[in-house]
């Protein structure tokens, strides 16, 4: 990985420094500044780490420019095409998509732990019928800490293999009857004979009283859906579970820590935004106003579903949501669905408009999720929760490579500190 390419810092009062480059199999070159501070005394400044590499990771390569994303070094669009979710969640793992017998084992070992502590149901009751379901499954999965609490040594693989199953299996439940309990309907529990994403769909749209039948387009929409928001390199959130895992934190805690900066609108919180912004808009006559007011510095109204750190081309995953959304909307008969007309018209709008060229602003993977998800009949306050369920995945591959990386450390920023001086406390009776 290192490069013959070295970096010479040159420093005011200091003889020149050198730093090794490293080199990726895709990418930017980085330079390892590791020893920087011991060197030079110097520490690097880079707020909301534009051009910080926080570790070295085999799993998600993103090309911003080119609107390229690959799991494990498979282009996404073919993941989409020729896998299921449990599929991309095994390679996301283990590196290595499964042939047929580890897919039925992986997904056997998901099917048959489902379930969740029946204890665990009662935790629902302590919030409001009308809490957001985010804040919900924040606290219950958060809550798993307490049902696995079992000592466990992470450094152990069969240990996070029990963690990873606990937390995949578990995630579509806790989510689902976060839904129900909003909704006042009882739980609905797993079933053994359904596949992941039916099993889902049966938990969140199923009824007692009487047989409920996914829909097969809809589950392919839902397993496309989740696999195109399993991973996404060293996001918030991402970077959030590593952070609170490098700490020695369970995988629960860490996962809780991790949906809960997804949460935020500019991030995994953006389909919900998205979708309510298509409302608020109501109609192509009214987007003109809501382009202007995104140009406009002093409204601090941003596009949602607009633009994104890393791309700066097409999100591959907005072009494959605009697909899956026009086949749901197909089988639906939802073909003239009003949203999705107006978030064309808008797409189409801010794609010619030259504030939107010049900052190489694209429709991101939030655009078209919410349409989706709302014509499949997801509530708009559970489109995050979604993303949640999928992201916890990646979160999960993300944070066993932190811990089994040889370079691991625990990890801590450093600071530009421009706060008051050192000074001494006036007593009070002269202040
Ligand atoms: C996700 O990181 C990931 O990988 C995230 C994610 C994942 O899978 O984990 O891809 C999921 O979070 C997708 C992004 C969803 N968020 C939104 O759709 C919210 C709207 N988008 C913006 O908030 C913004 O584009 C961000 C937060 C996504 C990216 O912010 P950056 O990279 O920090 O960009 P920026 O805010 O510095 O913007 C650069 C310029 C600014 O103008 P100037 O200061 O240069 O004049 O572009 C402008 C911004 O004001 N801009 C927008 C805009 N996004 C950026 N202007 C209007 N509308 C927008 N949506």
């Amino acid at each position: 990985m290192t490069s013959a390419k070295k970096a010479v810092l040159s420093i005011t009062g200091q003889s020149p420094v050198e730093f090794e480059v490293l080199s990726p199999t895709h990418g930017n070159d980085c330079i390892d500044i590791r020893t920087l501070g011991g060197k030079t005394g110097l520490f690097t400044y880079d707020s909301g780490f534009l051009s910080t590499a926080s570790c070295k990771s085999h799993i998600t390569f993103i090309d911003g420019d080119k609107g390229e994303l690959l799991y494990r070094g498979y282009p996404i669009e073919q993941l989409a095409e020729n896998c299921n979710f449990m599929e991309v969640a095994y390679l996301l793992r283990n590196g290595e998509l499964p042939n047929a017998k580890q897919k039925m084992e992986f997904e056997d070992t998901i099917r048959y732990h489902t379930l969740v502590h029946d204890q665990l149901t009662r935790f629902y009751n302590g919030f409001r019928r009308d809490a957001h379901p985010m804040a919900v499954i924040i606290g219950v999965v958060g809550a798993l800490s307490a049902f696995y609490h079992q000592s466990m040594d992470y450094s152990v693989r069969e240990t996070r293999d029990v963690s990873f199953t606990n937390v995949i299996a578990k995630l579509p439940t806790i989510v689902a009857m976060a839904y129900k309990y909003n909704t006042g309907l009882p739980f609905m529990y797993p079933r053994n004979d359904l596949s992941y994403v039916e099993n889902f769909m049966y938990m969140m749209f199923g009824v007692p009283c009487e047989e409920y039948k996914p829909n097969p387009v809809l589950v392919r929409a839902l397993d496309t859906i989740f696999t195109l928001h399993a991973d996404h390199e060293q996001n918030a959130s991402t970077s959030t579970v590593r952070l609170a895992g490098s700490s020695g934190a369970n995988p629960f805690a860490c996962i809780a820590a991790g949906i809960s900066c997804l949460w935020g609108p500019a991030h995994g919180g953006a389909n919900e935004a998205c979708l309510n912004m298509l409302e608020h808009i109501g109609d192509v006559s009214h987007v003109g106003e809501y382009i202007a007011r995104a140009k406009d510095k002093n409204d601090s109204f941003k596009l949602m579903g607009f633009g994104h750190r890393v791309y700066k081309n097409f999100d591959p995953r907005a072009k494959l949501m605009r697909k899956v959304c026009g086949d749901v909307l197909t089988e639906l008969g939802l073909e003239n669905d009003r949203l999705f007309k107006l978030a064309l018209a808008l797409e189409k709008i801010a794609l010619e408009d030259d504030y939107f060229i010049e900052k190489k602003l694209y429709p991101n993977v939030d655009f078209y999720s919410g349409i989706v998800q709302k014509a499949i009949g997801i509530p708009t306050s559970m489109f995050t929760c979604i993303f949640a369920l999928a992201r916890t995945v990646g979160w999960m591959a993300q944070w066993e490579e932190m811990l089994t990386d040889p370079e691991y450390k625990i990890g801590r920023p450093r600071q530009l500190y421009i706060g008051a001086a050192k000074r001494d406390v006036v007593p009070l009776e002269k202040r």
